[in-house]
């Protein structure tokens, strides 16, 4: 369990499928992600669901972010995580949209950020998040990333951001 005093960010159990089956399914979250809505059915996602619980990548570590007082409001996750390069690739999503602007993103991935600084040996963290979106940007940006490069995927365009270990020790020393 990873805490803050907005947030706290836990191991993924089963009884969350029912949350993320209804987010990943969901079109309008689909598309500030860019990709399209799930469409499997909710038993044969679950079933998929118990074989990733049972038998975790070392790669890939996703958590859920619950409120203080245990509500499961989203999903973060750090993967693609690359030990010879340092670096590892940032997502999030506040699937429950009575908590967007409240600062809940925001406090995730400064939360996840120091949490990955200070538990492993990785030296960069990069995301990207669909130019138009900007809610997301300025979250990433008051999470201490930075925009790199501008990308064109499958007709989407994004915007890169990173923030490097020193980046983030420098953020610290100001605080
Ligand atoms: C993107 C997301 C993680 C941000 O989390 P959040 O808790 O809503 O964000 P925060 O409240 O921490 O920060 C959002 C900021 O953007 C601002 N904002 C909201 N809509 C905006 C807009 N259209 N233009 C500019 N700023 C905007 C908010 O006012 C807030 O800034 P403030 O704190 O200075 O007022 C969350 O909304 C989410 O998961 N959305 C759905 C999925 C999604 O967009 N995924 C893409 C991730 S790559």
């Amino acid at each position: 369990m990873i805490l803050s005093s907005k947030i706290r960010l836990r191991d993924k159990k089963l009884v969350d499928a029912t949350d993320d089956y209804a987010w990943q399914t969901d079109p309008g979250l689909a598309q500030l992600d860019a990709v399209p809505p799930l469409t499997t059915t909710f038993p044969r996602y679950l079933s998929d669901y118990a074989s990733g619980l049972r038998y975790p990548s070392s790669t890939r570590h996703p958590l859920a972010i619950e409120t203080s007082d245990g509500k499961h409001i989203g999903n973060c996750v750090y993967y693609g995580v690359n030990e010879t390069k340092g670096e590892a690739e940032l997502g999030i999503m506040i699937g429950n949209r009575d908590y967007w602007d409240k600062g809940y993103g925001t406090d995730t991935v400064t939360t996840l950020v120091s949490y990955i600084f200070r538990q492993t040996n990785l030296n960069r963290i990069h995301l990207k998040t669909l130019d138009d979106n900007y809610r997301a940007q300025k979250c990433f940006k008051k999470g201490g990333f930075t925009p790199y490069r501008y990308v064109v995927r499958d007709g989407f365009r994004f915007v890169l951001m990173e923030i490097h270990r020193k980046q983030w020790q420098e953020q610290q020393a100001e605080t």
